[in-house]
């Protein structure tokens, strides 16, 4: 009797797991999905149909391949059908809300400005990122600010804050016009040795990557060169997957794919822990007294503190909730700012200099302010740069055609009740910027037209126009974003005159951000100033 009841555990056990997993696929594959699509149909929220697990991912990859196979026949700003064309083919057959499935992931795509400002503005504790989000970048960006939920999220951008505030973005403006200046010589060094013709994004991508690894690390991009050539390559690897079908366990399949993205992150890891352990060194060893107030400086402080209270440490909700903040936390988040921090200011330069390429009346009449407003050879100060509001209009008006972050995506934990709209816990809210910002209806008949003039009055609806995002999850470098974009477009327009030139092809793409797949040529004329 005792034999046989020793025999049955195993087999219970066996049984009962294979009910559980049996019943969990049930409902995740059956039962929610279908549930989620009642209560949306309740509402009058459609959408194409719905396939079991793949959902809508094979019609989307059909129509995103053909619409990017080819660069565009002309420079038009008309890009949503090429960049977002499941956007292009839904919304006028199914509405301003409609429900689309990545996977098993049900996708509420919301384009209704009010409704958008509130989700964002006050569910942020309800809503995040969703499993699928940050399984795409777990090997990329780990577990950093940008992939963080509820209380981990929080207590984060608490830590990291402090590394944005107004006195620090003073102190970073010196190490963006130094960096600008190297810039601006190496190209007038490839234009003195025959270069008439340069591809900008290279340029801009190097600036870019080495202010903020000047200004947050300690670092420059030439000592970090590897790293950064590393977290390119991942950073397009999981792109590239994250348009790919995940299913719960699949990160354990020996795939080539996971294989590949294990070996890239254990390089990009071993290098960052030189950069963390030498700035460790130099206190340890007693070169320094303290780790540093740049964010790398904030972040490693914070961990040696929470070390030694582990026990009191307390944040204004009460407690920190298990919130450990460990090297791999720091590495993450170093890879999450290097990532966040160069890639979407390095595309904002580019395009801008796309756009005043092609349109030569801009480029003079922002050249010309910048000569009013910075008489030191277009050398802002920090004080100045306030008074550069043609620039600012012509920034804006690039990252309203061209926002490097084309979606806003949220998914809610719990059920969220936003004006007449029910949305039920489980559905990830996707609100399109990219197709807001060209919506005729929100920005008039020229919405794909470069027109700074459009921002000329600061009366423009925030609504409409949300590059940064809004509300408490909003964009946490902004101010450091555009600070440096004015810093190094108005040194180079002062330095030189720049027209698009014949070999360029016009063919913006996603990887993640709006990229131009063959970078932006265009042929330089140094100016006497
Ligand atoms: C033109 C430049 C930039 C644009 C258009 C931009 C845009 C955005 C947007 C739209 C978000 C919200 C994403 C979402 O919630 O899904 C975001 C978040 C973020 N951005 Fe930026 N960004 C820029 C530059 C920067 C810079 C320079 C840094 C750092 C130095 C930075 C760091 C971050 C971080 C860490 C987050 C996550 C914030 C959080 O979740 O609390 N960004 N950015």
């Amino acid at each position: 009797m005792v034999m046989m009841a020793v025999m049955m555990t195993p087999l219970v056990i066996l049984v009962t797991m294979f009910l559980r997993v049996a019943c969990d696929t049930l409902l995740c594959y059956f039962v929610t999905p279908m549930r989620i699509e009642r209560i949306m149909e309740k509402q009058g929220v459609r959408g194409p149909k719905r396939r079991i697990l793949t959902g809508n991912i094979s019609e989307m990859l059909s129509l995103h391949s053909s619409a990017t196979s080819e660069p565009m026949k002309s420079i038009s700003h008309d890009i949503v059908s090429r960049l977002v064309p499941h956007f292009a083919a839904w919304y006028p057959k199914y509405g301003q809300r409609f429900l689309y499935w990545n996977g098993i992931e049900p996708r509420l795509c919301l384009t209704e400005t009010e409704l958008i400002k509130e989700f964002l503005a006050k569910y942020n504790s309800v809503s995040g990122r969703s499993w699928q989000q940050r399984q795409g970048s777990k090997h990329f960006i780990g577990e950093g600010l940008l992939m963080a939920n509820g209380d981990q999220w929080y207590h984060q951008r608490h830590i990291v804050s402090p590394a944005f505030t107004g006195e620090r973005l003073k102190e970073y403006a010196g190490n963006m016009v130094e960096c600008t200046k190297e810039m601006l010589q190496s190209l007038k060094n490839a234009f003195e040795s025959g270069h008439r013709e340069i591809e900008i994004s290279d340029y801009m991508t190097r600036l870019a990557a080495d202010i903020i690894s000047r200004t947050e690390f300690g670092t420059s991009y030439e000592k970090g060169k590897q790293l950064f050539q590393l977290l390119t390559n991942l950073q397009a690897h999981c792109a590239q997957a994250s348009r790919n079908l995940w299913f719960p366990g699949s990160r354990y399949f020996p795939s080539k794919y996971n294989r590949e993205t294990k070996a890239m992150k254990t390089k990009v890891d071993r290098l960052l822990m030189e950069i963390i352990e030498s700035r460790k060194d130099c206190v340890e060893i007693g070169r320094t007294n303290s780790y540093g107030n740049d964010l790398l400086g904030i972040l490693l402080n914070e961990m040696m503190m929470t070390k030694e209270k582990k026990t009191k440490t307390t944040t204004k909700r009460g407690n920190n909730n298990g919130f450990n903040l460990n090297l791999q936390l720091i590495k993450d988040e170093c890879k999450t700012f290097f990532f966040a921090g160069h890639e979407t200011t390095s595309l904002l330069l580019t395009w801008t200099v796309m756009l005043l390429a092609c349109n030569p009346s801009w480029q003079e009449k922002v050249r010309a302010e910048v000569k009013e407003v910075c008489n030191n050879g277009g050398i802002p100060s920090h004080e100045r740069l306030s008074k550069l509001t043609l620039l600012q209009m012509v920034i804006n008006e690039t990252i309203r055609l061209y926002p490097p972050a084309m979606v806003l995506p949220r998914m809610a934990f719990e059920d969220i009740k936003l004006g007449d709209l029910l949305i039920p816990k489980g559905v990830s809210v996707w609100v399109p910027v990219l197709a807001m910002h060209h919506s005729k209806k929100l920005w008039g008949e020229d919405a794909d037209e470069f027109n700074p003039n459009r921002f000329a009055s600061k009366s423009f609806s925030s609504g409409r126009f949300i590059p940064f995002a809004v509300g408490p999850r909003n964009c946490i470098g902004q101010a450091f974003a555009l600070m440096e974009a004015k810093i190094i477009l108005a040194m180079f327009i002062s330095k030189f005159r720049f027209t698009i030139s014949e070999n360029y092809r016009h063919a913006p793409e996603v990887v993640l951000t709006i990229k131009p797949r063959y970078g932006v040529q265009v042929c330089l004329e140094p100016l006497d100033n």
